[in-house]
């Protein structure tokens, strides 16, 4: 007899370039946590190419979901619930993990639900922190994704602003590309950054006086594709570490001073990190500083959970089917579902 509880949570995450499966034990314990990273897969490319993410989520998935089981030590038959990344991300990829959690959830009599994969980013921190208190200012920052949000409470969000052009892990991916430095480039970048002086390159930092909560990061990337354009056009070097920690100081300086003034402007006193971008070393220690500084709480994701995985959507999952939430069958991939949709 199955309970409303959710003691065991399948998790499914296949939205772009890693397959993953998590099992969640009573909301917190994760009792298997499996990615399987497809990013040498797409290295040759430069970026990820669809068609060949969904042939590789097939392959990988049935694996994965088989040793979450073991290691977890249950069987498909202790599973209560079923969550699985509905969007955004890549159609064809989504379909994998959606139509795997349907034929199980169908076939074992359980509930299922298809969860939004940037609030599952958002709910990183539910398995990073212990007590987490409404409300919280969000800065959601990934891939394809850069938005303030006001979270009011479980699965109650209003988003303040976004990004009107490149979400800023995209920034990160393109000027590494440029750079040479490969895909995926934010960490890339951001350990290269460590090692320059911030200083050394001039880059424009882009001001909206229109959107207050809105973020461009499109004119300072082409500022670095124009620099290393001029400097190759006259045969002379660039300091890539430099480049890099300039680079990185404008887009981690607008990140942190337009999350902390959104705070303060709403009156919140807590800032909550998610998404990829929120593993980036200077992003963590610019909003650590100026958190301690203004006196506001500030949750960051442990640097495990900041990147795509399934915990993070289990964990959304548990909140959302224990509110009583559920899909049926009819679910279908929402590849350009917003951040606070
Ligand atoms: O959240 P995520 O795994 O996938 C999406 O939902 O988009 O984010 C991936 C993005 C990539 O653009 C990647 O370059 C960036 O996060 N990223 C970083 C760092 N680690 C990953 N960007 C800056 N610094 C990092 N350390
Ligand atoms: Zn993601």
């Amino acid at each position: 007899m199955k309970t409303e509880t959710f003691q065991w949570v399948l998790g499914i995450e296949s939205s772009c370039d890693e397959t993953a499966v998590a099992i969640l034990h009573e909301g917190k314990t994760l009792a298997a946590d499996l990615v399987a990273s497809q990013i040498d897969l797409h290295q040759a490319y430069g970026g990820v190419v669809p068609e060949l993410a969904s042939r590789q989520h097939m392959e990988a998935i049935n694996y994965l979901i088989d040793q979450a089981m073991k290691q977890a030590g249950i069987t498909l038959q202790d599973l209560d619930g079923i969550v699985v990344s509905k969007g955004p991300g890549l159609v064809g990829a989504l379909l994998v993990g959606i139509s795997t959690a349907k034929a199980l959830a169908y076939s074992l009599g359980i509930p299922f639900l298809g969860v939004n994969h940037m609030e599952g980013h958002i709910y990183a921190n539910w398995l990073s922190h212990e007590d987490i208190a409404f409300p919280l200012l969000g800065l959601i920052v990934s891939g394809g994704h850069t938005a303030l949000m006001v979270l009011e409470d479980h699965g109650r969000y209003r988003l303040l602003g976004q990004t009107r052009d490149d979400a800023a892990g995209e920034a990160y991916d393109k000027v590494a590309r440029a750079m040479g430095l490969g895909y995926p480039g934010g960490s890339v970048i951001d350990r290269l950054a460590q090692k320059g002086q911030a200083g050394s390159y001039a880059l424009p930092r882009v001001q909206l006086k229109d959107d207050p909560w809105g973020f461009s990061f499109s004119g300072l990337k082409t500022a670095v594709l124009n620099l290393l354009n001029q400097k190759a056009l006259k045969g002379e070097d660039v300091n890539k570490a430099d480049l890099a920690a300039a680079f990185q100081e404008k887009v981690t300086a607008t990140l942190t001073e337009k999350t902390l003034a959104a705070a303060k402007a709403h009156g919140i006193s807590s800032i909550l990190l998610a998404g990829g971008v929120a593993a980036n070393s200077g992003l963590r220690q610019k909003m650590t500083a100026a958190c301690q500084e203004a006196g506001m709480k500030l949750y960051l994701p442990h640097l495990k959970y900041c990147t795509d995985n399934a915990a993070m959507i289990a964990c959304a999952g548990y909140y959302r089917l224990g509110a009583g939430l559920r899909d049926d069958l009819t679910l279908n991939a929402e590849p350009a579902l917003g951040t606070a949709e």
